[in-house]
């Protein structure tokens, strides 16, 4: 058993168990040079460059967790979508009846993807755990039907408010698809599996739990490893969360981890939940904010070192050596 895996079964660690949110990603130089050479999508797609990337951050500061280098748009391209990345996912806004009508994720064009995982594990020491990820289907919706980023999702909270069944079905078609590419990540070696819902947190609370936390359920139904929800920004409906039924639920900085994890409930495991704007300030200030983070959640085994979203990418070496000491230092 690993730090990580022992944590998400709420059994006693010696020190909780750490990884970061896009710790594979441009805040190490290691991954800009890398990229000088590769495109995005090319190193996602070889992967021996998937998985030299998703190596770095393990070798640089021996985290608990190897997440997957991939993205979460990546299994859209095994269903026939479009996607370029500048530097965020771009495609062509699809109407929630294209959605539902999308193939079944066909898995030979994610072969690739249970390669990378392949060499990871060939690569990495028994106590790193792989981790394996997806985007949950409200999110994934989000970028369909704007076709990229937005800052206030207005067709998706429309979707939401007027889709009936097509928005069942665009949310089940993507469901479905997501279910066979986690099935096929664990198949190849993931230990771990999160889904991320980055944009569920601009809905209602009743829209959550209506329609955001049933198809992340969906996802995530007999799965046989541990598995963790990610909402950011959805500390409104922390209540009912624990009905996607994961093993564990990330939050952001937004609520003490305390206060979280005690609504959320106390049979489930819980990650978090720095401020990644943290992480741009000093030692003094980052060591403190982690002796606070483990105060709140020491004597409750359970407790998944994170931040409350992804690292910034210009976030300085030192400051995540610094985290890194903190914790492994913090054993209580
Ligand atoms: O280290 C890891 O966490 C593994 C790799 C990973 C990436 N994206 C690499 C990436 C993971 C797990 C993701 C998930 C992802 N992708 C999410 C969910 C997490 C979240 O932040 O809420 C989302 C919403 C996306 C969509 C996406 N992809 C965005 C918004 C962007 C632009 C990000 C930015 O900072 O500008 C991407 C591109 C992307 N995905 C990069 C990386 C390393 C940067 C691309 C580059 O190198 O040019």
């Amino acid at each position: 058993m690993t730090r990580l895996l022992d944590a998400l079964a709420r059994r006693p660690v010696d020190r909780p168990p750490l990884w970061i949110m896009r710790q594979a990603g441009r805040y190490l130089p290691e991954y800009r040079e890398l990229r000088r050479r590769h495109g995005f999508q090319e190193s996602i797609r070889d992967p021996r460059i998937a998985a030299e990337i998703t190596l770095q951050p393990i070798r640089r500061f021996g985290f608990d967790g190897a997440i997957l280098f991939a993205d979460i748009m990546t299994p859209l391209e095994a269903m026939g979508v479009h996607v370029t990345f500048d530097p965020g996912p771009k495609l062509t806004p699809a109407t929630l009846a294209e959605v539902a009508d999308l193939p079944d994720l066909d898995l030979e064009r994610v072969a690739n993807v249970a390669e990378t995982l392949r060499l990871v594990r060939e690569a990495v020491p028994a106590e790193v755990t792989i981790i394996g990820f997806a985007g949950a289907p409200t999110t994934l919706l989000a970028y369909l039907l704007e076709g990229g980023a937005s800052k206030d999702h207005l067709l998706l909270r429309r979707a939401m408010h007027t889709g009936g069944g097509e928005l069942d079905a665009a949310l089940d078609t993507l469901a479905r698809a997501m279910h066979a590419y986690l099935t096929m990540q664990i198949d190849a070696g993931a230990q771990v599996v999160q889904l991320f819902d980055s944009w569920a947190g601009v809905l209602s609370r009743e829209l959550l739990e209506t329609r955001a936390f049933p198809a992340a359920a969906s996802v995530l139904a007999d799965l046989d490893v541990p598995t963790i929800y990610f909402a950011p920004g959805a500390g409104h409906a922390l209540a009912s969360m624990r009905s996607v039924g994961a093993d564990a639920y990330g939050v952001d900085w937004r609520i003490p981890i305390d206060e979280a994890w005690d609504t959320l409930g106390g049979d489930v495991a819980i990650q978090g939940n720095l401020d990644p704007a943290l992480l741009l300030t000093d030692p003094t200030t980052i060591r403190a904010a982690v002796d606070d983070l483990l105060t709140r959640t020491a004597g409750r085994p359970g407790h998944v070192v994170n931040l409350g979203h992804g690292i910034d990418r210009r976030t300085p070496l030192e400051h995540v050596a610094a985290l890194v000491a903190a914790v492994r230092g913090g054993e209580r």
